[in-house]
């Protein structure tokens, strides 16, 4: 399947610049060491990662390109996670969006910028199912749902990608962390994962599996144990899952230093075999470790692997250079013309982040702040003004300096009529001194409304960061409480990586737009929301639990054999909790808190008010062959011109292997005018019913159905099909 360059280059190749093919290194951050230089000269290097200096880069590659004997140019690999100049919103806040659209823009913009200066490859989009927020990787994922994370995923590969990989414009994608690593235990990075086959398949794998469908260009392999085999070291994985049954052309890299982590992990005795397993596992480049440069040759000469698979491999790696125009485009390593912070790109990122925004509760019609009626705004809370914070994880190439905060934005918004009197009231997120209340309590008393800006910093999520307790942190909550007791309207504004359990602030504050990490653009955009210029679309890509003892907590759980149900609750203090009255007749859930999360999966208010009604199928009893229509009226029974996110979710009441109570299918944004109704109409098959067996194959079962269609995976508007047998 090679073309005459790849085919010409392999015959040419020794076998040191084969497997220089392989490897890639880490750049020398602004500089080319002399080494560095030497290895590329070469043919030692296939690849650099983390060199951004743009003159280095050109360098880099001249020294590939005109030094080096075969002149292959160099994969140029960056973490391009959220944007690269233009931060857009942390993908969790991204994936709340639920905008396709925005995503693939938002992709391609950071294409664009990144692929300015040199930049060739991505690591992203990260699409590992989360269900644990105390793991700080939610907030590079795209949630809790298969469905959702797999849209959105193939979104932003098609963003990265564009049409042709070649424009100059476009980078290639990488498809991680393959696979399980979201499920690390107790939500500790880089621990063990334990995940079924069967769960595996319907609820891990296919986000992946349409990222390949998608075109994506490349694989990164998981740091994460699943089920005794650690992914780099996989071959189930990366070669029958991934190339025999799927087909994927592509390659794969290992993750940083993963397949020397072989080793560690006690799955291999030295760097010689760890090189071996992952290479005949299907890794095809190995990240920065040195066990494919140290031993391929050894393992090559002793006949553990064989040429024609370093052949393959490499031409794989080959065949991406071409696909990207690097051995014809040379301007690609000449004059720079960086795209950075384009209007337009700055007009995505503060669209993509409006959207992003979810309202999670609106009491009194707090919310929108009408500045007409007011004169005074207590600004409080350290996230309020810091344009670093704002950014989230995973943004080596973001300037907070580009930044526009909130306090920025409402001054910006109210001009002279209102008076936005900021105080931090802590001199940071994890802050557990008092010493900053004192002005903040002081400004909210002369207020006519406070808006309290607080969450995680920036640095509370990510890879490594972790949280076994997910409150808000430091002395936050003190201050709410304090500010609460003044008897003033209070708009709290969540900025955050992570759903946080925050059940005990509900009562205490009017109103919560949580807003995730909403990027260079957070200020225009909350301000927007905040004073109703448009009103919050957001729904929440991921189930916010009551407390922290009831992770993994998810919406498309099994129904257990003994589900809750409300009869069961007792409510002290307002508070359900389940009846520690009886030893018998217990259900699957805590005895000290409710069952159902705080927030739903799907979830977000409006300042409108959407109603469905009306929901309709075309058909009752449907062949395999056949499509079901349904269709519904919503309506915007507010008096707000708003965006709604309907989703449709059904439950396969009886199968061969236990059904989730609620599986998302389908969802679609739609604006409507205050008062205007609209006939929405979705349509399934039956591959949309399908599932991975006992078998492990994927196929729908015969039997009946239920359908919803809704706001959030707490819809109750439902109807029922069947679906017979051929
Ligand atoms: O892309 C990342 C990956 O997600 C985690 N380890 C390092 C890689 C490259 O920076």
């Amino acid at each position: 399947p090679w073309s005459e360059k790849v085919k010409t280059l392999l015959a040419n190749m020794q076998l040191h610049e084969k497997i220089g093919q392989l490897c890639q290194v880490s750049g020398n951050e602004g500089h080319v060491s002399d080494d560095l230089a030497n290895q590329i000269r070469q043919g030692w290097v296939g690849s650099v990662i983390n060199e951004v200096d743009p003159k280095t880069l050109q360098h880099l590659q001249h020294i590939a390109i005109n030094e080096s004997r075969l002149g292959i140019p160099l994969l140029i690999g960056r973490d391009v996670i959220h944007g690269f100049k233009t931060i857009f919103p942390i993908p969790l806040g991204q994936a709340a969006s639920w905008s396709a659209d925005l995503v693939e823009q938002a992709a391609a913009i950071a294409a664009q910028e990144a692929s300015s200066i040199g930049i060739n490859w991505t690591f992203a989009p990260m699409i590992d199912i989360s269900r644990d927020p105390r793991w700080g990787r939610i907030a590079e994922s795209l949630g809790e749902d298969p469905y959702l994370c797999s849209v959105l995923g193939a979104a932003m590969v098609r963003g990265f990608q564009g049409e042709q990989m070649s424009s100059g414009k476009n980078l290639a994608a990488c498809a991680k962390h393959f696979a399980g690593y979201g499920a690390s235990e107790s939500g500790r990075d880089y621990a063990t994962t334990n995940i079924p086959e069967n769960e595996l398949r319907n609820i891990y794998l296919p986000p992946f599996k349409v990222a390949a469908e998608a075109g994506v260009a490349t694989f990164m392999s998981s740091f994460s144990d699943l089920d005794g085999v650690p992914a780099s070291g996989n071959k189930w994985l990366m070669t029958e899952v991934l190339r025999d049954e799927w087909q994927f052309q592509g390659f794969v890299v290992s993750d940083w230093e993963s397949i020397f982590q072989l080793q560690i992990h006690g799955l291999t005795a030295n760097a010689k075999e760890s090189a071996l397993l992952a290479f005949d596992a299907g890794i095809d480049m190995e990240m920065v470790s040195n066990t494919y440069r140290n031993h391929l040759i050894e393992l090559l000469d002793a006949k553990h692997i064989d040429i024609e698979q370093i052949n393959v491999s490499v031409a794989k790696i080959l065949t991406l250079k071409e696909q990207l125009g690097l051995f014809d485009n040379p301007e690609l390593c000449s004059d720079l013309i960086p795209a950075f912070y384009h209007p337009d790109h700055l007009a995505v990122a503060k669209e993509l982040a409006t959207k992003s925004c979810v309202l999670l509760q609106n009491q009194n019609h707090c919310l929108p702040i009408d500045k007409h009626n007011i004169k005074n705004v207590a600004l409080i809370g350290p996230l309020a003004n810091d344009g670093y914070e704002q950014l989230g994880t995973w943004i080596f190439d973001g300037e907070p300096q580009h930044s526009i905060t909130l306090l920025d934005a409402m001054r910006e918004e109210c001009g002279d009529a209102v008076t936005i009197n900021y105080q931090a009231g802590m001199s940071h997120s994890r802050s557990h001194s008092t010493e900053l209340f004192d002005p903040a309590i002081e400004a909210a008393q002369q207020s006519d409304v406070i808006v309290l800006c607080l969450g995680e910093e920036a640095i509370l999520s990510g890879e490594a960061h972790c949280r076994a307790d997910i409150d808000l942190p430091g002395n936050q909550t003190q201050l709410i409480d304090i500010l609460s007791k003044l008897g003033k309207p209070i708009v709290m504004v969540l900025m955050a990586g992570r759903p946080l359990t925050i059940e005990t602030v509900l009562p205490k504050v009017d109103s919560i737009l949580y807003a995730w990490h909403p990027g260079t653009m957070a200020g225009p955009a909350i301000s927007d929301l905040l004073f109703g210029n448009t009103s919050p679309s957001g729904k929440t890509p991921v189930t916010f639990p009551r407390k922290v003892g009831q992770i993994p907590i998810y919406y498309n759980q099994k129904h257990s054999g003994k589900p809750p149900t409300e009869a069961q609750c007792i409510y002290i203090d307002d508070i359900p909790q389940r009846s520690p009255q009886t030893s018998l007749g217990m259900a699957a859930t805590h005895l000290d808190t409710h069952f159902s999360p705080l927030f739903e999966f799907g979830f977000g208010l409006s300042y409108s008010e959407f109603r469905y009604s009306e929901l309709q199928l075309n058909q009752r009893q449907i062949l395999p062959t056949d499509s079901l229509t349904l269709s519904f009226l919503l309506k915007n029974h507010g008096q707000y011109d708003a965006e709604e996110v309907v989703q449709v979710y059904i439950r396969d009441l009886v199968g061969s292997v236990t059904r989730p109570v609620k599986e998302l299918k389908r969802f679609r944004r739609i604006k409507l005018a205050a008062g205007e109704q609209q006939q929405v109409t979705f349509t399934l098959t039956a591959d949309d019913l399908a599932f991975y067996n006992r078998q492990m194959k994927l196929q729908s079962e015969a039997g009946h159905f239920h359908i919803w269609v809704g706001g959030s995976s707490a819809c109750t508007l439902k109807q029922e099909f069947e679906l017979l047998h051929d």
